[in-house]
């Protein structure tokens, strides 16, 4: 019967095109937006980087939220990720190692931890401050330090 030849093709084309739609919003990277976040450098940042996981670690070993508060988002001490934020990578780097005696920011130069940690420190701040990484993170791997 030809009507239900033309049926038939009609309805596949509306399944075509119910299903092509989404299809090719995921081949387009649309429905994976926030996967696709980048940061300044235009790449995404993730808590499972290695660098990034063990920057993490480190983070929590040298305790830097006994000042700049759980999350890292200001206590005492003011927000680092705000901070990332704001200033990029060159004033974060030079604040963590030369510190601020006189303001009471510790300097992490020659802290072995840090100093082989430092790209790492500023890609976790860089991930939170463009929202690649959220607040509750946490890599999968844990205890896993690059010294
Ligand atoms: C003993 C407390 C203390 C610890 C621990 C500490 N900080 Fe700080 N930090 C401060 C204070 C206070 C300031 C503000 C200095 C100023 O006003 O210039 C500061 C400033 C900073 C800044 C510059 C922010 C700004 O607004 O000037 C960065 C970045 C930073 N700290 C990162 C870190 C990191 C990363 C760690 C851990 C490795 C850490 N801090 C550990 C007290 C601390």
């Amino acid at each position: 019967m030809w009507f239900a030849a033309c049926f038939n093709k009609l309805l596949s084309a509306g399944r075509l095109a119910r299903y092509a739609a989404p299809l090719f919003l995921v081949l387009s990277g649309e429905l994976g937006a926030p996967d696709n976040q980048t940061t300044t450098e235009g790449l995404r940042i993730s808590i499972d980087d290695p660098a990034v996981a063990s920057a993490w670690q480190v983070l929590r070993t040298v305790n830097c939220e006994r000042c700049h508060g759980k999350d890292y988002e200001g206590l005492a001490a003011p927000s680092i990720v705000d901070y990332v934020r704001t200033q990029g990578r060159e004033p974060f780097v030079r604040a963590v190692l030369d510190g601020n005696a006189v303001r009471g920011m510790p300097a992490y130069r020659g802290n072995p931890l840090v100093d082989a940690n430092i790209e790492g420190i500023y890609r976790y701040f860089a991930g939170r401050a463009d929202g690649s990484i959220g607040k509750e993170a946490r890599p999968a791997m844990r205890g896993q330090v690059q010294r």
